[in-house]
């Protein structure tokens, strides 16, 4: 808004300045030009016949001269005397005017100039921007006109003073400064109201972002900000709500994962406490139920210490911690050592492990972590087999990349369920899995090290008929 009011009031007044300059520059000249022609009319005249008339019938004359020019007549002797004065003012004393002077020195024929006169009869030159600026109160503007007087032999002896009032063109030049004064007064109201009305279309949407922004440092994910139209700012709110959303995504996500987690610990400490407690109370208890007991009791332990385990790795990776040690491997040896410590898993449930490696996939990376996907995924494929079933671990190079299938003859997994099978704490029959021991986080941690190490993993699966994990890594 100040801007505005700067420009306008600076262009304003170069206008109102310049234009009023120009106008009473121009009706100034006008009335020089007017009064210097009659007044040395006049004098050219009044030179000869003041050498032949007697002085009350040049006085007559020069009060007829004065009326009709509607002005007051001074003759002027050599020495700055008057002589005559059709206002019977001034005779006899010295009239203190440049323009005289400038005659009686033989500078000029004739001269002008403009006055200010105060009521006590003070007389002071001026300029036309005096009448702009407005130094005229209580005065009266004057032009004074002279024309050097010659007598027959062509000599000066005197001079012919025409003073007549020049009111009119200076309260003319007043009235149009008023009326621009005017006119400045309704233009900047205009542009105070203009600038009121844009200065709140530019800063509502910034006070709507600057409230959305004080609210999401409160703990407010949820509100958006509307800003409409298509412009920047427009484009702005629309990334702010973008990233609250995320914001609050990331939010429900770290409440939902610590609430999980939590969860996971909870049981298998809740069954602890039961079964020690049991065992607290009951003196004489059977030593065999007491092994059992203890069996339980060392199951959960290792059931915590996995989750535990499983976790850490999560917020590892979560916090970009997890760094890979690569070193060049051979990852058909890392599928076999998996392969070989989970036979006798799959053993005790009847099941048999078909394991084909075209290739020997040498690779640049994390054997310890590549090792831990192979595991989570073939113990899954156990897992999730009823007991005879059958595991095929299929390992091959597809240009540049080592792929490897893990299909299992299982339970599968219904296609609702498998766009979620990577999520944390993600299980599709939850009781189910509670039985088998899963916490969920084997999926998802297989994902972040596959995608660590710049490859994907994709699951197919048919409900009742069998799963197959594809794992597809660059070989460098
Ligand atoms: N081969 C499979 N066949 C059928 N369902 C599977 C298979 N692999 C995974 N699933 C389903 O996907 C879910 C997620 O697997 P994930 O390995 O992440 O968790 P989990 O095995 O339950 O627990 P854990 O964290 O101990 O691995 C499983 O609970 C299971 O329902
Ligand atoms: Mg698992």
């Amino acid at each position: 808004m100040a801007a505005f009011l700067l420009v306008i009031g600076v262009s304003f007044s170069v206008v109102t300045v310049s234009t009023i300059g120009l106008v009473g520059g121009s009706l100034f000249e006008d009335e020089a030009r007017n009064g210097v022609t009659s007044v040395t009319q006049m004098a050219a005249s009044l030179g000869e016949r003041m050498q032949r008339e007697p002085a009350d019938a040049l006085y007559t004359h020069l009060v007829e001269a004065a009326r009709s020019s509607g002005g007051r007549l001074l003759v002027v002797d050599m020495d700055g005397k008057v002589q005559f004065d059709t206002f019977d003012q001034s005779c006899g004393t010295r009239l203190g005017l440049a323009e005289v002077y400038t005659l009686l020195r033989g500078e000029a024929d004739s001269d002008y100039g403009f006055h200010l006169t105060d009521g006590q009869g003070r007389t002071q030159a001026a300029s036309v921007l005096d009448g702009i600026i407005g130094r005229d109160i209580g005065r009266v503007w004057d032009g004074c006109f002279t024309a050097a007087l010659v007598d027959g032999q062509g000599q000066r002896f005197g001079a012919l003073v025409l003073v007549v009032s020049v009111q009119d063109a200076v309260d003319s030049l007043i009235f149009m400064r008023d009326r621009m004064l005017g006119v400045f007064g309704l233009a900047l109201a205009a542009v105070l109201v203009m600038a009121l009305l844009i200065s709140r279309i530019v800063t509502r949407p910034v006070a709507e972002l600057s409230a959305g922004i004080e609210r999401m440092t409160k703990g407010d994910y949820q509100h958006r900000v509307h800003v409409p139209g298509k412009g920047e700012m427009a484009q702005l709110a629309a990334a702010f709500n973008q990233m609250s959303e995320q914001v609050h995504n990331l939010d429900e996500a770290r409440n939902q994962f610590v609430s999980n987690a939590s969860h996971e610990l909870k049981t298998p400490l809740a069954t602890i406490k039961i079964l020690v407690q049991s065992m607290m109370y009951e003196d004489d208890m059977d030593p065999q139920l007491r092994r059992e007991f203890l069996t339980d009791i060392d199951k959960e332990i290792d059931r915590l210490s996995s989750v535990v385990g499983d976790l850490l790795t999560l917020v590892h990776i979560d916090s970009h911690k997890l760094r890979l040690r690569r070193e060049m491997m051979v990852f058909a040896d890392t599928v076999r050592t998996t392969v070989k410590r989970l036979e006798p898993l799959a053993k005790k449930h009847g099941q048999t492990i078909e394991t084909s490696i075209a290739d020997s996939c040498e690779m640049f990376a994390d054997p310890g972590k590549l090792s831990q996907v192979c595991y989570n995924i073939i113990e899954n494929a156990i897992k999730y087999t009823p007991d005879g079933g059958r595991i095929t671990v299929n390992l091959r190079r597809s240009g540049r990349d080592a792929v490897l299938e893990i299909a299992d003859t299982g339970v599968g997994i219904p296609e609702e369920d498998l766009p979620h099978v990577f999520d944390r704490f993600y299980r599709v029959d939850k009781a189910r899995s509670r039985e088998t021991g899963g916490t969920g986080l084997g999926l998802s941690i297989v994902q972040q090290i596959v995608r660590l190490h710049a490859g994907s993993v994709t699951v197919q699966s048919t409900a009742g008929a069998g799963t197959t994990f594809t794992v597809q890594l660059p070989v460098k």
